[in-house]
């Protein structure tokens, strides 16, 4: 539903979530800025990972690698040979594409069945690296031809998408200075691999997680915050033992699911989809789709990445990436030493906000037989609201306002709150739903009386008479759950 993708991306923009990189100079493509809003929500998804992957998995330590990092890792890895989309230009419009997201944007334009037929045709191709099947696929199926029918492309290439710049003092040292922003956050893990092992005493089997920037020159790149220039990953790698990835890959995929659904969101809304094309580094793949508006999509992948990394950075580094493992093995002997084998889960931070957007964005008609009316609320988990809990003196007069600054004084070291006493209530009502606020707190006269207050519940839109003294503990409650 595109309409709904729009609607969604206004919202961010006229609420204070999102909005364009640079917009005074019409904005940068394929970037973009979280507002006020969008920062506590993204810090707050960003807060729930860390804790869940790491302070609930005891074996699950996390750490903080620079977005540079030596050149000699990028050529380990595997990027500078084949971190690379095959990338078509079209002579007419001279605008260049990624295949896959041109097939795929095709795709999804059409029926179900003949779309995934497409599809299916891409991936074999793309496995095959088939790039001359892949050029007439696209001619076959006219996609972009104008009117007339003629498809102008060119060939199929491959562009690699990292950036690269300078890095301390330039001029004539060829490419000795390049480094390159870094594609995935995970390579500062398995550099870090023995530091961590050592220094943290990690016994096999360990984790460790990372939260930070990645950056990748994507081709095409229109699909709001889904595909981005830099973007933010939250990403683990899991060593083991090799022979036991299977068991490990099953058991990460089963994990992180659970961790899906702790956000609230029903199961349908998920599924699985198994890698054809596996990355270069990869012997099994999958991705967690979720439902967004313009279809499923990936927001997380879960990969059985072997040795291949440390086994690579072994080689090019020439230091040891061993692992001495002295579990008694099948002949009672110690395992030894051994490269670990690593399942990877790698999660995008701003897809998964965009997935968390889509699923608490909901426009509701509430109009009465007397009068029209409408809202939109964002249905967030209390724990990811950006807000909390809303201060509403009803009135800015009678000691209201200093009732209510002294329940914002007790609460705002606690959790967000939102303190506000202009415009009507109602205003003030549809202003927090806009922006995912669970509790909005209204103080009146009948609070100097009683001590009660008014707490309303965003989904529900229900008011309940509560002890004003109470109010803290309820919001910290809901926002644990
Ligand atoms: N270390 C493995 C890795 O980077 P990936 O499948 O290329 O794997 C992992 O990326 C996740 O990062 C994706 O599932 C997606 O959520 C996010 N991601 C990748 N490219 C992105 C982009 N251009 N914009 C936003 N998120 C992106």
């Amino acid at each position: 539903d595109n309409n709904k993708f729009q609607a969604i991306i206004s919202h961010c923009k006229e609420y204070g979530f999102i909005f364009p990189s640079s917009e005074i100079y019409d904005g940068l493509s394929a970037v973009y800025d979280y507002g006020q809003y969008g920062s506590e929500l993204k810090k707050n998804i960003r807060d729930y990972w860390w804790k869940w992957m790491t302070q609930l998995h005891e074996n699950i330590v996390g750490i903080d690698a620079a977005i540079f990092m030596h050149p000699t890792t990028w050529k380990a890895s595997g990027h500078v040979d084949n971190f690379s989309d095959p990338m078509i230009d079209n002579k007419d419009s001279k605008k260049r594409y990624r295949v896959d997201h041109l097939i795929e944007a095709h795709a999804d334009a059409l029926p179900k069945e003949q779309g995934e037929a497409l599809l299916a045709e891409m991936d074999q191709l793309l496995a095959k690296e088939d790039f001359a099947g892949l050029k007439t696929l696209i001619e076959n199926n006219k996609i972009k031809c104008s009117v007339s029918g003629t498809c102008n492309w060119t060939d199929v290439r491959q562009f690699n998408l990292m950036f690269a710049t300078e890095f301390g003092a330039v001029s004539g040292e060829g490419d000795d200075n390049m480094v390159y922003l870094r594609p995935e956050t995970a390579q500062g893990i398995f550099v870090n691999f023995l530091n961590v092992q050592k220094t943290g005493r990690m016994k096999i089997p360990f984790g460790i997680a990372q939260v930070g920037k990645a950056f990748r020159n994507e081709i095409v790149a229109r699909q709001f915050i889904f595909r981005m220039r830099e973007f933010e990953q939250m990403e683990m790698q899991f060593f083991i033992r090799p022979g036991t990835q299977k068991e490990w890959y099953e058991y990460w995929k089963e994990e992180r699911m659970k961790w899906h659904l702790s956000l609230g969101i029903p199961a349908d809304r998920y599924r699985f989809h198994d890698h054809v094309k596996l990355a270069h580094y990869a012997d099994a793949a999958c991705d967690i789709e979720y439902d967004f508006p313009i279809g499923f999509k990936e927001v997380e992948g879960i990969h059985s990445r072997t040795d291949f990394d440390l086994r690579n950075h072994q080689e090019y580094s020439k230091k040891k990436m061993q692992y001495f493992d002295n579990d008694p093995g099948p002949d009672g002997k110690p395992y030894g030493n051994y490269i670990p084998y690593v399942i990877e889960t790698s999660i995008g931070l701003d897809r998964t906000v965009m997935m968390v957007l889509s699923e608490a964005y909901e426009e509701q008609d509430l109009s009465t037989a007397e009068k029209a009316d409408s809202r939109v609320v964002l249905k967030f988990p209390p724990k990811l609201s950006p807000v909390k809990l809303a201060i509403l003196p009803l009135m800015k007069k009678d000691g209201l306002p200093e009732i209510a600054r002294d329940l914002m004084n007790e609460c705002k070291a606690s959790f967000r709150c939102f303190y506000e006493e202009k415009d009507t209530i109602g205003k003030r009502y549809r202003r927090q739903d806009a922006i995912g606020t669970p509790f909005c707190v209204t103080i009146d006269h009948q609070t100097k009386e009683d001590g009660t207050v008014t707490i309303r519940h965003r989904d529900s839109m229900v008011q309940q008479r509560i002890l004003l003294k109470d109010v803290k503990e309820m919001v910290e409650k809901a926002i644990q759950e």
